[in-house]
């Protein structure tokens, strides 16, 4: 212990891989005070070692341990003893053991109660379940340095907080960005489940109480009879920690597994075929939480290929679930391809389109899952319509921690502001003040069930999820689906404590960073309600505004050389607006009241429509994007003034991941300006839009072995066009000379990074080497590589400090491998305090 802290107090911090997330216990110094208060015994209330009441028991041992070096003994029968101890159980077990007691408040389904006040403490669960989300609470008071006295109960806002995976049978994981699953290979159930209670662990302190485990895009072959034992295996794993497991079914499950020749829902031998596999399922996993059903949506089967209604579809599996009490969750992610021509068609509208007339048809067992917005997880949506649709039908709120849309990782975005716009958003109905978060916890429409589910997608990657700060996101969704009134910040300051320790820098300039994040992101990648211009069409990462239309996925931005956004209003657009009850609707409806930062997702603009500020729109989106790229260049100088504060591993691997970011943000505000521009016609007032004074292009030197090639597509390119070697064998120079005061500078470089090859480059100044790398990005960040020169694949190194005479020669060598030749497209000289 005592090395520890010798070594902590050093800066010489302990490196840690990040496996133990938030639950890592480092040490902490204790005080005399500190040590009158830290237990010596734990007397756990059930002895059996699978109970999570035991399971409680052995993590607070092990956390007083790890944080104080104290060595509490796990005791079972001994309520009664003189000495401090806490005591962890259900409230029934507590009376059983310990006598009545009248101070214990009355708790709801999984709530617990923690006092600290007395020399006992005393952590009780309404259920087994709630007593270890007590214990994870205590452990995060103690992680934290907080010895107070409390003494609470919470409960639960809803009983449904799920996580979602999205992983195939054969490992790979749908928009997974942390490493490939920990669940599946092969087709099969992985034989070491070890990952998987580790996931379990972090899942129940953060009170997520079932996992389905498989792609919402379900492979018949989980439910082979080897399958159900492997999922047998799965669920006994996660039982212990109060976490029941759920599966996604693919519809058509009985013609292409079953060999039957229909998979219609009325028909009498699905329903059987369905009912029969449900009883095999319960006969591996007697508490499986029940089914996630993706139906008619993306391509998948459902029961309107048989003329049955989505109410139908959903009903088979309800039936099928009853008598064991499972439930299905239903996803109202419906939507058809659409035709752009036609000014009325709207994606946008399918939720509500498709499940508005069904509401009160599904069983009491179905709660219909909805995405936070009407298109898709986008950087900014309003709140999905569908929840001030549905009376009489249960609803759970769909997030996703895996940022698809929003950077995959390799970008900083702490999500809970953006979530919390639509947690927060009053939707009216009747007139009545009506959150979002009323409506999918049951609390407005006095429903049963309801709650949240996350798209979540860890890997076997040490850090999850592919970096260490996005396990901020993890936590915090467990904090919301337990309490969606949570403040982000506070949750984030949790999180930081608990995973970097308590220092104030760190907590300050951590919180910082996060908390600008969002706006950074939604600044540089897509404004005013128009959604992440990203490429929708291949890898969802980097920019390609122009992917959004001229399709029928129906993400369209309508965007033209005089106007941009879509019309949905009642009176001349989709009517999509209409959607909402009266006084939201009345509010989108008219483009004076709709919130700027919605605008153009509401109504079709001209680029000179003036917004309250008196800019422009397209000025507006201008400067958002040199705005949000000039805040994530200060991410890794925030993160900087961290070192040797933090381990050296972690902190090396955000410092890169968050200077990959903040050249990619410039990527982003470029290729979005240089779209617009174009399209518009209308110049920068700033004149930075394609004014570039620092840089030289690479197709404007004196190549050697290097020819040049037209980037597709053009705005992710300066000057649209770069370089690649000659041939995938060829060695290419490129020399330039450079006209550049004398002085000090910044020398950025940027190139194409993709899949297929490692080239390797090499910067000269007069013959003298002063910077290498190699395209090795696809194994170094999380996001999905590209295997063209594309948004995705463009990227900047920097070499700092480089010091200049005018008239020096500047020759970039890039050796190709592969497919990958090496690609450039320019360099920047950048003066102190420029970013270009
Ligand atoms: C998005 C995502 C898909 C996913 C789908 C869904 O469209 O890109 O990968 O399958 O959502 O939520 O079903």
């Amino acid at each position: 212990m005592r090395s520890l802290f010798f070594l902590a107090s050093l800066g010489l911090v302990a490196a840690e891989n990040g496996l133990d997330g938030w639950l890592r216990y480092a040490p902490l110094p204790c005080s005399h005070q500190c040590q009158s208060k830290l237990p010596a015994s734990i007397v756990v209330l059930n002895a059996t070692e699978t109970s999570p009441v035991y399971v409680a028991g052995a993590e607070i041992q092990n956390g007083l341990n790890r944080i104080y070096g104290s060595h509490a003994k796990i005791s079972q029968n001994q309520c009664k003893t003189s000495s401090s101890a806490v005591v962890v159980g259900t409230v029934e077990q507590y009376r059983k053991a310990c006598g009545s007691s009248n101070d214990i408040p009355e708790l709801e389904e999984d709530g617990f109660w923690l006092n600290t006040e007395g020399q006992k403490i005393r952590i009780l669960g309404s259920t087994e379940r709630g007593a270890l989300y007590g214990a994870f609470e205590y452990l995060s008071m103690l992680a934290q340095g907080n010895f107070s006295a409390v003494s609470y109960a919470t409960n639960p806002s809803a009983p449904i907080r799920w996580v979602n995976q999205w992983d195939n049978m054969d490992g790979r994981i749908e928009r997974g960005y942390g490493g490939p699953s920990i669940f599946f290979r092969n087709g099969a159930i992985v034989d070491d489940l070890t990952r998987v209670k580790q996931y379990a662990r972090l899942l129940a302190s953060i009170r997520i109480n079932a996992v389905v485990v498989n792609n919402v895009n379900a492979n018949a072959t989980l439910l082979t009879p080897e399958n159900l034992k492997g999922l047998g295996r799965i669920a006994d794993v996660f039982r212990p920690y109060g976490i029941k497991v759920g599966i996604s079914l693919n519809f058509a499950s009985p013609k292409d597994l079953g060999g039957l020749n229909t998979f219609d829902p009325l028909d009498p031998s699905v329903v059987s075929w369905w009912s029969n596999i449900t009883q095999q399922l319960y006969q591996n996993v007697p508490d499986m939480a029940g089914y996630l059903v993706k139906a008619n949506s993306e391509g998948q089967p459902g029961p309107q290929e048989y003329n049955r209604t989505l109410a139908e579809g959903a009903n088979l599996f309800a039936k099928a679930l009853q008598p064991y009490g499972g439930i299905v969750m239903f996803r109202a992610f419906v939507y058809n391809q659409l035709n752009e021509s036609n000014w009325k068609e709207d994606r946008a509208n399918a939720a509500v389109d498709f499940f508005k007339e069904l509401d009160g048809e599904f069983d009491e067992n179905v709660v219909v899952q909805i995405k936070y917005g009407p298109i898709d997880f986008q950087v900014r949506e309003p709140a999905s319509p569908l929840f001030a649709n549905l009376f009489n039908t249960s609803t759970a709120i769909e997030l996703q921690v895996t940022q698809e849309y929003l950077g995959q990782q390799s970008h900083l975005v702490y999500l809970p502001p953006l979530w919390k716009t639509i947690l927060d958003s009053d939707l009216r109905i009747d007139g009545k003040h009506s959150l979002v978060r009323d409506v999918y916890t049951g609390k407005h429409f006095k429903r049963k069930l309801g709650g949240s589910a996350a798209v979540v997608n860890v890997g076997t990657n040490t850090t999850w999820l592919g970096s260490h700060l996005s396990m901020s996101n993890l936590y915090a969704y467990g904090r919301l689906a337990w309490n969606p009134a949570d403040d982000a910040q506070d949750m984030l300051q949790d999180w930081i404590r608990l995973t970097f320790g308590l220092d104030r820098q760190v907590l300050n300039t951590i919180t910082k960073m996060s908390m600008q994040s969002w706006p950074a992101y939604e600044g540089y990648s897509g404004n005013l309600g128009i959604q992440t211009l990203t490429d929708i069409l291949y890898t969802h990462y980097g920019p390609n505004p122009a992917s959004q239309d001229n399709n029928g996925w129906g993400q369209w931005t309508r965007a033209d050389h005089t106007g941009i956004g879509m019309d949905r209003t009642v009176k001349n657009g989709t009517g999509f607006s209409g959607q909402y009850p009266a006084e939201v609707a009345a509010l989108y409806e008219n483009i004076d009241t709709t919130p700027e930062d919605l605008l153009l997702w509401f109504h079709h603009v001209d680029y000179t429509h003036r917004l309250h500020s008196g800019k422009t729109v397209i000025q507006h989106f201008y400067d958002a994007h040199y705005t949000g790229a000039a805040t994530a260049q200060t991410f890794p100088t925030q993160w900087q003034s961290l070192k040797g504060k933090i381990d050296d591993e972690r902190f090396n691997h955000v410092l890169r991941r968050l200077d990959y970011q903040a050249g990619h943000s410039i990527i982003w505000r470029d290729a979005i300006n240089t779209f617009y521009y174009n399209l518009s016609g209308i110049p920068d007032t700033a004149k930075r839009v394609d004014h570039h004074p620092w840089r030289i292009e690479a197709e404007s030197m004196k190549l050697d072995g290097y020819k040049t090639y037209t980037v597709s597509p053009f705005e992710v390119s300066s000057g649209s066009v770069a370089i690649v070697t000659a041939s995938n064998s060829t060695v290419g120079s490129a020399t330039t000379r450079i006209n550049f005061a004398s002085g000090t500078y910044d020398l950025a470089v940027n190139y194409y990074d993709f899949y297929g090859g490692q080239s390797q480059w090499q910067v000269y100044l007069n013959d003298k080497k002063i910077g290498e790398w190699v395209g090795n990005s696809e194994d170094v960040y999380s996001h999905t590589p590209s295997i063209y020169l594309d948004g995705h694949s463009a990227i900047r190194v920097t070499f700092r400090g480089v010091k200049v005479k005018k008239g020096d020669m500047l020759k970039i060598v890039g050796k190709p491998d592969g497919v990958e030749p090496a690609p450039l497209d320019y360099v920047s000289f950048l003066p102190d305090g420029v970013v270009d």
